[in-house]
């Protein structure tokens, strides 16, 4: 019998549905191909349901997400919906409940798309962020007091668990050796200023690399880095890196491969239901038209194929992505591909080997 993988869908809101719609069709073409079944099953969650219910994640679907192989999300964000409310309701609180404490950004510029680094191309440009993904500032611990008075105290505290800071730094290490490329991981933190967290985080690192003798380690701060991001990209490998400076980096990281049109991610959890989505947001402004860029939720779902072991698969999708790219698209933004939505996802499909 071939093997069979339920996958759960949340097409989300704006432009959320048309890239997962053409994610599932890439999906189900690589599938049949190499002779294994996914049975997608949809999830109405979103901005759409808050506004129709005032619900975010009821308890009884985050039940029913916890027994799935894998989650596909397409994006979370409505412009009638107070920021905050969906976003931590829904695409934090599932990154939390299902303790997926790894983020994972391939920041990997495809020959045929264009950079704004200057000089730099697909040589230069490949690296991974490892970001915490259930830590630090997005615990929500703080609060306030005497709120809209002139005595008014605002605290947000970052929270930096030994347990999951080892966790997260175990597995960039693990990450570095699989990947196999330049065997080298930096720990991207604030050691200069913010001592009490990157304190724990640097003797962490440095106790964990023991373990890692064939990985060269190495420190920048999160300013630094963004400088390094754009000036020698080359000298990244592998990136670790908290909650807070890892979301902040990977945007940085989507605009120097390309956008985010081609940013894809995983929410990892190495032990459960892991969620995969493209990093950029719902853009409302485009939704309906059919000129919005799937690759990056196709992406997704390449990396999803590779975490559920589905590598040769995994591999195919990336092989056409980068045909689609290199031999038909003439950009990678909004309305600029020189083809609509259906079209690229049709592409895809059409490309794989
Ligand atoms: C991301 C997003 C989220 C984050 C938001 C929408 C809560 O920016 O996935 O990077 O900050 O993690
Ligand atoms: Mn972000």
């Amino acid at each position: 019998m071939s093997k069979s993988y339920t996958i759960a869908v949340i097409k989300g809101d704006g432009t959320g549905p048309e890239v997962i719609r053409e994610g599932r069709k890439v999906l189900q073409a690589v599938a049949s191909l190499n002779q294994f079944k996914l049975d997608f099953i949809d999830f109405d969650l979103g901005g759409d349901r808050f506004l129709r219910t005032g619900e975010t994640l009821p308890d009884s679907v985050l039940s029913e997400l916890r027994t799935v192989d894998a989650i596909y999300l397409g994006a979370i964000g409505h412009p009638d919906v107070q920021p905050g409310v969906l976003e931590k309701g829904i695409l934090l609180r599932l990154r939390f409940e299902l303790d997926q404490y790894v983020n994972l950004r391939p920041v990997k510029l495809y020959p045929g798309t264009a950079t704004p680094l200057k000089d730099k191309g697909p040589e230069e440009i490949d690296f991974v962020v490892v970001r915490e993904n259930t830590e630090g500032f997005y615990v929500g611990a703080g609060g306030i007091l005497k709120k809209g008075t002139a005595d008014e105290i605002a605290v947000q505290e970052s929270i930096n668990t030994r347990k999951g800071v080892d966790r997260l730094l175990r597995y960039a290490f693990d990450y570095t050796v699989a990947r196999d490329k330049g065997r080298k991981l930096t720990l991207c933190g604030k050691t200069n200023v913010l001592t009490y967290a990157w304190d724990l985080w640097m003797r962490a690192f440095e106790e964990i690399s023991g373990e890692y003798p064939g990985v060269t380690v190495d420190y920048a701060h999160v300013d630094a880095i963004c400088m390094w991001m754009v000036k020698n990209p080359e000298w990244f490998d592998v990136i670790a890196t908290d909650n807070m400076f890892g979301d902040i980096i990977t945007d940085l990281g989507a605009m120097i491969q390309g956008g985010m049109g081609i940013a894809a991610g995983g929410n990892i959890c190495p032990h459960g239901v892991s969620m995969f989505e493209p990093i950029g947001g719902s853009a409302p402004k485009y939704t309906g038209k059919n000129v919005i860029n799937p690759l990056a939720c196709i992406l997704a779902g390449s990396l999803m194929l590779e975490t559920l072991g589905e590598s040769r698969a995994a591999a195919s999708v990336e092989a056409a992505v980068v045909t689609v790219l290199s031999e038909h698209l003439t950009g990678l933004e909004a309305g600029k591909m020189g083809h609509t939505t259906q079209e690229v996802g049709d592409l895809v499909a059409e490309n794989l080997g």
